[in-house]
Protein backbone atom coordinates (compact mmCIF):
# COMPACT_ATOMS: atom_id res chain seq x y z
CA UNK A 1 0.00 0.00 0.00
CA UNK A 2 1.59 3.70 -1.35
CA UNK A 3 1.80 5.49 2.27
CA UNK A 4 -0.16 8.45 0.99
CA UNK A 5 -3.63 8.86 -0.11
CA UNK A 6 -4.68 10.97 -3.02
CA UNK A 7 -8.33 11.62 -1.61
CA UNK A 8 -9.50 10.89 1.72
CA UNK A 9 -13.09 11.96 3.72
CA UNK A 10 -11.65 12.82 6.89
CA UNK A 11 -13.30 14.98 10.03
CA UNK A 12 -16.48 15.48 7.45
CA UNK A 13 -13.98 17.49 4.49
CA UNK A 14 -11.96 15.94 1.63
CA UNK A 15 -8.64 15.97 1.94
CA UNK A 16 -6.74 15.97 -0.97
CA UNK A 17 -2.90 15.59 -1.67
CA UNK A 18 -1.71 18.90 -3.24
CA UNK A 19 0.04 17.35 -6.29
CA UNK A 20 1.09 20.67 -7.38
CA UNK A 21 3.46 20.71 -4.25
CA UNK A 22 4.71 17.18 -5.20
CA UNK A 23 7.80 15.41 -5.09
CA UNK A 24 9.23 18.30 -2.52
CA UNK A 25 6.22 19.17 -0.38
CA UNK A 26 3.35 16.21 0.48
CA UNK A 27 0.75 18.73 2.01
CA UNK A 28 -3.13 17.81 2.48
CA UNK A 29 -5.65 20.84 1.74
CA UNK A 30 -9.37 20.22 2.76
CA UNK A 31 -12.22 21.20 1.17
CA UNK A 32 -15.89 21.49 2.28
CA UNK A 33 -17.67 22.73 -0.59
CA UNK A 34 -18.23 21.62 -4.20
CA UNK A 35 -16.80 24.80 -5.66
CA UNK A 36 -13.90 24.75 -3.83
CA UNK A 37 -13.41 21.47 -5.67
CA UNK A 38 -13.64 22.11 -8.35
CA UNK A 39 -11.55 24.51 -8.02
CA UNK A 40 -8.92 21.55 -6.94
CA UNK A 41 -9.67 20.11 -10.31
CA UNK A 42 -9.24 22.73 -12.04
CA UNK A 43 -6.00 23.83 -10.59
CA UNK A 44 -4.85 20.30 -10.39
CA UNK A 45 -4.56 19.78 -6.88
CA UNK A 46 -6.22 16.78 -7.61
CA UNK A 47 -5.55 15.03 -11.80
CA UNK A 48 -5.76 12.10 -13.10
CA UNK A 49 -9.01 10.71 -14.98
CA UNK A 50 -10.57 8.18 -11.80
CA UNK A 51 -9.17 10.63 -8.61
CA UNK A 52 -11.26 13.81 -10.22
CA UNK A 53 -14.09 11.89 -10.97
CA UNK A 54 -13.79 10.70 -7.04
CA UNK A 55 -13.32 13.97 -5.69
CA UNK A 56 -16.28 15.21 -7.93
CA UNK A 57 -18.25 12.58 -6.15
CA UNK A 58 -17.13 14.22 -2.95
CA UNK A 59 -17.52 17.78 -3.82
CA UNK A 60 -21.63 16.51 -4.42
CA UNK A 61 -21.89 15.14 -1.02
CA UNK A 62 -20.22 17.92 0.78
CA UNK A 63 -22.46 20.55 -0.95
CA UNK A 64 -25.51 18.25 -0.05
CA UNK A 65 -24.21 17.77 3.78
CA UNK A 66 -23.98 21.67 3.69
CA UNK A 67 -27.31 22.50 2.05
CA UNK A 68 -29.60 19.66 3.65
CA UNK A 69 -30.88 22.00 6.62
CA UNK A 70 -32.28 24.26 3.77
CA UNK A 71 -35.83 24.00 2.58
CA UNK A 72 -36.42 21.80 -0.19
CA UNK A 73 -36.30 24.20 -3.22
CA UNK A 74 -33.12 25.95 -1.57
CA UNK A 75 -31.36 22.63 -1.72
CA UNK A 76 -32.50 21.52 -5.34
CA UNK A 77 -31.31 24.69 -6.90
CA UNK A 78 -28.02 24.00 -4.67
CA UNK A 79 -27.36 21.54 -5.88
CA UNK A 80 -28.02 21.93 -9.64
CA UNK A 81 -25.66 24.71 -9.25
CA UNK A 82 -22.97 22.35 -7.50
CA UNK A 83 -23.92 20.03 -10.54
CA UNK A 84 -23.03 22.29 -13.58
CA UNK A 85 -19.73 23.76 -11.28
CA UNK A 86 -18.39 20.07 -11.07
CA UNK A 87 -18.81 19.07 -14.27
CA UNK A 88 -17.11 22.24 -16.10
CA UNK A 89 -13.85 22.01 -13.82
CA UNK A 90 -12.25 19.67 -16.56
CA UNK A 91 -13.41 18.96 -20.03
CA UNK A 92 -11.14 15.62 -21.22
CA UNK A 93 -11.49 12.84 -18.79
CA UNK A 94 -15.03 11.43 -18.73
CA UNK A 95 -14.69 10.04 -15.44
CA UNK A 96 -15.52 13.19 -14.05
CA UNK A 97 -18.99 13.02 -16.01
CA UNK A 98 -19.54 9.73 -15.09
CA UNK A 99 -19.45 10.04 -11.47
CA UNK A 100 -21.37 13.17 -11.41
CA UNK A 101 -24.13 10.77 -14.01
CA UNK A 102 -23.86 8.43 -10.94
CA UNK A 103 -24.04 10.51 -8.38
CA UNK A 104 -27.41 12.43 -9.91
CA UNK A 105 -29.11 8.63 -10.35
CA UNK A 106 -28.16 8.19 -6.42
CA UNK A 107 -29.87 11.67 -6.35
CA UNK A 108 -33.21 11.11 -8.16
CA UNK A 109 -33.57 7.44 -6.70
CA UNK A 110 -33.74 8.88 -2.66
CA UNK A 111 -36.19 11.88 -4.12
CA UNK A 112 -38.69 12.55 -1.84
CA UNK A 113 -37.33 10.67 1.18
CA UNK A 114 -35.88 14.09 2.59
CA UNK A 115 -32.58 16.45 2.47
CA UNK A 116 -30.95 14.51 5.13
CA UNK A 117 -31.34 11.64 3.84
CA UNK A 118 -30.25 11.92 0.43
CA UNK A 119 -26.84 14.11 1.67
CA UNK A 120 -25.97 10.06 3.60
CA UNK A 121 -27.08 8.55 0.55
CA UNK A 122 -24.71 10.54 -1.63
CA UNK A 123 -21.90 10.90 0.87
CA UNK A 124 -22.28 6.87 0.89
CA UNK A 125 -22.22 6.87 -2.57
CA UNK A 126 -18.91 8.68 -2.95
CA UNK A 127 -17.56 5.97 -0.64
CA UNK A 128 -18.36 3.03 -2.51
CA UNK A 129 -17.31 5.03 -5.57
CA UNK A 130 -13.69 5.64 -3.96
CA UNK A 131 -13.70 1.67 -2.52
CA UNK A 132 -14.83 0.76 -5.94
CA UNK A 133 -11.81 2.70 -8.06
CA UNK A 134 -9.25 0.43 -5.79
CA UNK A 135 -10.75 -2.84 -6.50
CA UNK A 136 -11.11 -2.22 -10.27
CA UNK A 137 -7.29 -1.48 -10.29
CA UNK A 138 -6.33 -4.64 -8.74
CA UNK A 139 -8.57 -6.38 -11.34
CA UNK A 140 -6.75 -4.47 -14.00
CA UNK A 141 -3.58 -4.82 -12.25
CA UNK A 142 -4.09 -8.92 -12.55
CA UNK A 143 -5.18 -9.29 -16.44
CA UNK A 144 -2.37 -6.63 -17.45
CA UNK A 145 0.52 -8.41 -15.51
CA UNK A 146 -0.31 -11.40 -17.13
CA UNK A 147 1.59 -9.50 -20.02
CA UNK A 148 4.55 -8.57 -18.35
CA UNK A 149 7.62 -10.74 -18.75
CA UNK A 150 9.69 -11.04 -15.74
CA UNK A 151 12.48 -8.56 -16.42
CA UNK A 152 10.72 -6.27 -18.68
CA UNK A 153 11.14 -2.62 -19.20
CA UNK A 154 7.82 -0.73 -19.28
CA UNK A 155 7.78 2.94 -20.53
CA UNK A 156 5.03 4.63 -19.14
CA UNK A 157 3.55 8.79 -19.58
CA UNK A 158 2.16 10.81 -17.40
CA UNK A 159 1.18 9.36 -13.98
CA UNK A 160 -2.16 6.89 -14.12
CA UNK A 161 -0.59 5.45 -10.80
CA UNK A 162 -2.08 5.84 -7.27
CA UNK A 163 -2.23 9.93 -7.30
CA UNK A 164 -4.42 9.29 -10.74
CA UNK A 165 -6.68 7.01 -8.83
CA UNK A 166 -8.09 6.44 -5.74
CA UNK A 167 -5.14 3.74 -5.23
CA UNK A 168 -3.08 1.16 -6.75
CA UNK A 169 -3.18 3.30 -10.19
CA UNK A 170 -4.71 2.33 -13.87
CA UNK A 171 -0.94 1.57 -15.61
CA UNK A 172 1.19 1.86 -12.53
CA UNK A 173 -1.19 -0.59 -10.81
CA UNK A 174 -0.30 -2.86 -13.45
CA UNK A 175 3.32 -2.16 -13.12
CA UNK A 176 2.46 -2.70 -9.40
CA UNK A 177 0.62 -5.97 -9.69
CA UNK A 178 3.25 -7.92 -11.83
CA UNK A 179 5.80 -6.84 -9.33
CA UNK A 180 3.47 -8.14 -6.24
CA UNK A 181 3.22 -11.41 -8.42
CA UNK A 182 6.96 -11.84 -7.99
CA UNK A 183 8.04 -10.22 -11.22
CA UNK A 184 11.41 -8.11 -11.88
CA UNK A 185 9.82 -5.21 -13.54
CA UNK A 186 11.74 -1.92 -14.53
CA UNK A 187 9.76 1.23 -15.39
CA UNK A 188 10.78 4.18 -18.08
CA UNK A 189 9.04 7.43 -17.11
CA UNK A 190 8.99 10.38 -19.71
CA UNK A 191 8.97 13.55 -18.01
CA UNK A 192 5.45 14.32 -19.34
CA UNK A 193 6.23 18.30 -20.30
CA UNK A 194 4.79 20.63 -19.88
CA UNK A 195 3.25 19.93 -16.17
CA UNK A 196 6.02 17.05 -15.71
CA UNK A 197 2.88 14.65 -14.02
CA UNK A 198 6.36 11.85 -14.97
CA UNK A 199 9.09 13.17 -13.68
CA UNK A 200 7.14 15.10 -10.43
CA UNK A 201 4.53 12.24 -9.51
CA UNK A 202 5.49 9.35 -11.39
CA UNK A 203 8.78 8.90 -9.98
CA UNK A 204 8.17 9.91 -6.86
CA UNK A 205 5.16 7.26 -6.77
CA UNK A 206 7.29 4.30 -7.22
CA UNK A 207 10.25 5.57 -5.64
CA UNK A 208 7.78 5.36 -2.61
CA UNK A 209 7.58 1.87 -3.47
CA UNK A 210 11.21 0.64 -4.27
CA UNK A 211 10.11 0.16 -7.60
CA UNK A 212 13.15 1.03 -9.70
CA UNK A 213 12.05 3.87 -12.06
CA UNK A 214 14.38 5.65 -14.90
CA UNK A 215 13.29 9.35 -16.04
CA UNK A 216 13.41 10.58 -19.78
CA UNK A 217 13.20 13.20 -21.44
CA UNK A 218 9.96 12.82 -23.32
CA UNK A 219 12.44 13.43 -26.69
CA UNK A 220 14.65 10.39 -25.52
CA UNK A 221 11.66 7.59 -25.70
CA UNK A 222 12.63 7.38 -29.45
CA UNK A 223 16.40 6.51 -29.00
CA UNK A 224 15.43 4.33 -26.15
CA UNK A 225 12.88 2.08 -28.28
CA UNK A 226 15.69 2.29 -31.01
CA UNK A 227 18.48 0.87 -29.12
CA UNK A 228 15.78 -1.69 -27.64
CA UNK A 229 15.71 -0.53 -24.32
CA UNK A 230 12.16 -0.76 -24.03
CA UNK A 231 9.61 -4.11 -23.71
CA UNK A 232 6.12 -2.72 -23.60
CA UNK A 233 4.06 0.42 -23.50
CA UNK A 234 1.77 1.20 -20.87
CA UNK A 235 -0.36 4.33 -20.41
CA UNK A 236 -3.90 5.19 -18.40
CA UNK A 237 -6.27 7.47 -20.47
CA UNK A 238 -9.00 10.20 -19.89
CA UNK A 239 -11.17 8.89 -22.92
CA UNK A 240 -11.86 6.22 -24.76
CA UNK A 241 -14.27 6.38 -27.53
CA UNK A 242 -16.54 3.99 -28.97
CA UNK A 243 -14.29 2.72 -31.53
CA UNK A 244 -11.31 2.36 -29.13
CA UNK A 245 -9.45 5.71 -30.00
CA UNK A 246 -7.91 6.88 -26.70
CA UNK A 247 -7.56 10.24 -25.58
CA UNK A 248 -4.52 10.79 -22.90
CA UNK A 249 -1.87 13.53 -21.97
CA UNK A 250 -0.08 15.10 -24.68
CA UNK A 251 2.65 13.16 -26.04
CA UNK A 252 1.13 9.84 -26.03
CA UNK A 253 0.37 9.57 -29.40
CA UNK A 254 4.02 10.32 -30.07
CA UNK A 255 4.64 7.68 -28.06
CA UNK A 256 2.09 4.85 -29.93
CA UNK A 257 3.74 6.09 -33.05
CA UNK A 258 6.93 5.51 -31.98
CA UNK A 259 6.39 2.00 -30.37
CA UNK A 260 4.14 0.68 -33.46
CA UNK A 261 7.81 1.74 -35.83
CA UNK A 262 9.61 -0.29 -33.10
CA UNK A 263 7.08 -3.29 -32.61
CA UNK A 264 6.50 -2.31 -29.41
CA UNK A 265 3.18 -3.39 -28.07
CA UNK A 266 1.38 -0.36 -26.73
CA UNK A 267 -1.18 -1.29 -23.98
CA UNK A 268 -3.98 1.59 -22.32
CA UNK A 269 -5.03 0.71 -19.38
CA UNK A 270 -8.51 2.03 -18.33
CA UNK A 271 -11.56 1.50 -16.11
CA UNK A 272 -14.91 0.48 -18.16
CA UNK A 273 -15.75 4.32 -16.49
CA UNK A 274 -13.02 5.87 -19.03
CA UNK A 275 -14.73 4.40 -22.40
CA UNK A 276 -17.37 7.00 -23.80
CA UNK A 277 -20.13 5.14 -26.03
CA UNK A 278 -21.39 8.27 -26.31
CA UNK A 279 -18.15 9.80 -28.84
CA UNK A 280 -17.97 8.01 -32.15
CA UNK A 281 -14.54 8.64 -33.12
CA UNK A 282 -11.79 10.51 -30.82
CA UNK A 283 -12.06 13.19 -33.06
CA UNK A 284 -15.61 13.97 -30.81
CA UNK A 285 -13.20 13.88 -27.58
CA UNK A 286 -13.30 17.46 -26.03
CA UNK A 287 -9.39 18.45 -25.53
CA UNK A 288 -8.48 20.44 -22.68
CA UNK A 289 -6.38 24.11 -23.61
CA UNK A 290 -4.19 25.17 -20.87
CA UNK A 291 -2.77 28.26 -19.65
CA UNK A 292 0.15 29.55 -21.68
CA UNK A 293 2.48 29.66 -18.99
CA UNK A 294 2.48 25.89 -18.20
CA UNK A 295 4.61 25.84 -21.48
CA UNK A 296 6.53 29.22 -21.20
CA UNK A 297 8.36 28.16 -17.69
CA UNK A 298 7.63 26.52 -14.75
CA UNK A 299 6.44 27.71 -11.29
CA UNK A 300 8.73 31.09 -10.87
CA UNK A 301 10.71 30.05 -13.67
CA UNK A 302 10.37 31.66 -16.82
CA UNK A 303 12.48 30.56 -19.88
CA UNK A 304 10.51 31.88 -23.17
CA UNK A 305 10.21 35.08 -24.44
CA UNK A 306 7.54 37.69 -22.78
CA UNK A 307 5.02 37.67 -25.69
CA UNK A 308 5.92 34.77 -27.24
CA UNK A 309 2.26 32.93 -28.98
CA UNK A 310 1.84 29.78 -27.41
CA UNK A 311 -0.59 26.64 -27.68
CA UNK A 312 -1.01 24.32 -25.02
CA UNK A 313 -3.19 21.70 -25.49
CA UNK A 314 -2.88 19.29 -22.90
CA UNK A 315 -4.35 15.39 -24.38
CA UNK A 316 -3.97 13.92 -27.45
CA UNK A 317 -5.97 11.63 -28.94
CA UNK A 318 -3.71 7.98 -30.30
CA UNK A 319 -6.11 5.88 -32.81
CA UNK A 320 -7.07 2.56 -32.16
CA UNK A 321 -4.71 0.73 -35.10
CA UNK A 322 -2.16 2.08 -32.33
CA UNK A 323 -3.18 -0.08 -29.53
CA UNK A 324 -2.21 -3.65 -28.68
CA UNK A 325 -4.27 -3.82 -26.42
CA UNK A 326 -7.02 -2.21 -23.59
CA UNK A 327 -6.30 -3.65 -20.44
CA UNK A 328 -9.65 -3.54 -18.61
CA UNK A 329 -11.09 -4.63 -14.99
CA UNK A 330 -13.31 -7.07 -17.67
CA UNK A 331 -9.87 -8.58 -19.32
CA UNK A 332 -7.55 -7.46 -21.63
CA UNK A 333 -9.01 -6.54 -25.44
CA UNK A 334 -6.48 -6.85 -27.89
CA UNK A 335 -6.86 -4.86 -30.68
CA UNK A 336 -9.84 -3.04 -29.50
CA UNK A 337 -12.59 -2.07 -32.11
CA UNK A 338 -15.73 -0.82 -31.99
CA UNK A 339 -17.65 -4.37 -31.83
CA UNK A 340 -14.99 -5.37 -29.13
CA UNK A 341 -16.05 -2.25 -27.16
CA UNK A 342 -19.70 -2.45 -27.24
CA UNK A 343 -19.29 -6.50 -26.01
CA UNK A 344 -17.22 -5.04 -23.46
CA UNK A 345 -19.54 -2.63 -21.82
CA UNK A 346 -22.04 -4.46 -22.49
CA UNK A 347 -24.00 -4.84 -18.49
CA UNK A 348 -22.70 -8.04 -16.85
CA UNK A 349 -25.92 -10.11 -15.54
CA UNK A 350 -25.54 -10.62 -11.40
CA UNK A 351 -26.16 -13.63 -9.64
CA UNK A 352 -29.05 -13.57 -7.28
CA UNK A 353 -27.04 -12.94 -3.91
CA UNK A 354 -25.78 -9.41 -5.49
CA UNK A 355 -28.59 -8.65 -7.76
CA UNK A 356 -30.25 -7.17 -4.01
CA UNK A 357 -27.20 -5.83 -2.64
O1 LIG B 1 -3.75 16.47 -16.85
P1 LIG B 1 -3.77 15.24 -15.99
O2 LIG B 1 -2.56 15.12 -15.11
O3 LIG B 1 -5.07 15.09 -15.25
O4 LIG B 1 -3.70 14.04 -17.03
C1 LIG B 1 -3.72 12.73 -16.54
C2 LIG B 1 -3.54 11.71 -17.60
O5 LIG B 1 -3.46 12.01 -18.77
C3 LIG B 1 -3.55 10.27 -17.16
O6 LIG B 1 -2.73 9.51 -17.98
C4 LIG B 1 -4.99 9.74 -17.25
O7 LIG B 1 -5.87 10.57 -16.56
C5 LIG B 1 -5.11 8.36 -16.72
S1 LIG B 1 -4.97 8.33 -14.98
C6 LIG B 1 -5.30 6.78 -14.41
Amino acid sequence: MPSFHTLRWHDGALDMLDQRALPERCVYLSYDCAQAVAEGIRSMVVRGAPAIGCAAAYGIALDALRLCHEPQAAFDSGMAHAFETLAQSRPTAVNLAWALERMRARLVTRHGTGTEDIAAALLAEAHVILEEDVVINRMMGRHGSALLQDGARVLTHCNAGALATAGHGTALGVIRSAVESGKNISVIADETRPFLQGARLTAWELMQDNIPVTLIADNAAGLMMSRGEVDAVIVGADRVAANGDVANKIGTYSVAVLARRHAIPFYVACPLSTIDLGIATGAGIPIEERAADEVTGYRDQRWAPAGVMVRNPVFDVTPAELVTGLITERGVVLAPDREKIARLKQPVELGPTHRNA
